[in-house]
């Protein structure tokens, strides 16, 4: 940083530092002095001769090269026989990168012997600070609306409280979309998170967990309609943090949660 010597810094206060940079989306370090690229080679020195590929060879490799995320991701998740196994077996999880920019795992909130179990996105950076899903400003009107139709996640009775995870347990840093590939090898684990809570219906909130859970995307068309996801009877609706820039379709949102309620009446 100009005109700050890091030397003299504390190492706390390097810390603080660097979880500023994180909170601000910096995911790349760059150097002190410009790097001229004009001046790099134009070709880049190539590795030498691959080496024949004999079975000695084949053993001989680091198992890395070898290790499939999705894979990986199956056999945690199918490993984990509690909610708190499926946790720690998240936490250790080493292939999504998505767990370098983030603070902690967000796993859960509220109950999870509940009816309802809502998925949402991804967390942001309040419940990254916090470690529990729905706790910033999409959260608190989350929470608002379900007060209306007479649920909480605080609700001590399974009938009226909620349990409430998200797609991905880690925040992206600066709020990106998440890719394919980190979706793909976090879906196992929500997977076997659906199977251990093993609610009665899923509210699948938002386009990217519609996506993931339905392979389809069109949130506004597919809100309010019982779909099934994971085996499991499962309504879109439109993401809390939506509503926020666009008040006008909380009257679409107040639709869905009534007829979830209807369902939850009718089969109670
Ligand atoms: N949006 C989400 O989808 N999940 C959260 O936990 C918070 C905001």
């Amino acid at each position: 940083m100009p005109g700050m010597d890091l030397d003299d810094l504390s190492p706390d206060a390097l810390r603080a530092l660097l979880e500023w940079q994180r909170e601000m989306g910096v995911d790349e370090a760059l150097t002190e002095t410009p790097v001229d690229r004009f001046a790099l080679p134009e070709k880049m020195p190539q590795p030498a001769a691959a080496a024949p590929l004999t079975p000695a060879a084949v053993q001989a490799a680091p198992a890395d090269e070898a290790v499939d995320p999705v894979t990986e991701a199956e056999r945690a998740a199918a490993a984990a026989a509690t909610l708190e196994d499926l946790r720690a077996a998240i936490e250790r999880y080493p292939h999504c990168d998505l767990r370098l920019g983030a603070k902690q795992v967000v796993f859960s909130d509220g109950d999870p012997r509940a009816r309802v179990m809502l998925i949402g996105e991804a967390p942001g950076r309040d419940e990254d600070r916090q470690g529990k899903p729905f706790v910033g400003q999409a959260g608190q009107l989350l929470d608002k609306m379900l007060d209306a139709i007479g649920m909480s996640r605080h609700a001590d009775d399974p009938g009226r409280s909620l349990y409430i995870t998200n797609l991905l347990p880690w925040r992206p840093e600066g709020n990106r979309d998440p890719t394919v590939e980190e979706t793909a090898m976090m879906l196992p684990f929500l997977r076997r998170h659906v199977e251990l809570a093993d609610p009665e219906v899923l509210i699948l909130m938002g386009n990217h967990a519609c996506f993931a859970l339905l392979g389809r995307r069109g949130i506004t068309k597919m809100r309010g309609q019982w779909l099934e996801a994971m085996g499991k009877p499962a309504m879109p609706m439109l993401h809390t943090a939506y509503l926020l820039r666009q008040p006008h379709a909380k009257r679409q949102a107040w639709e869905d949660l009534l007829r979830l309620q209807d369902r939850l009446e009718a089969k109670a």
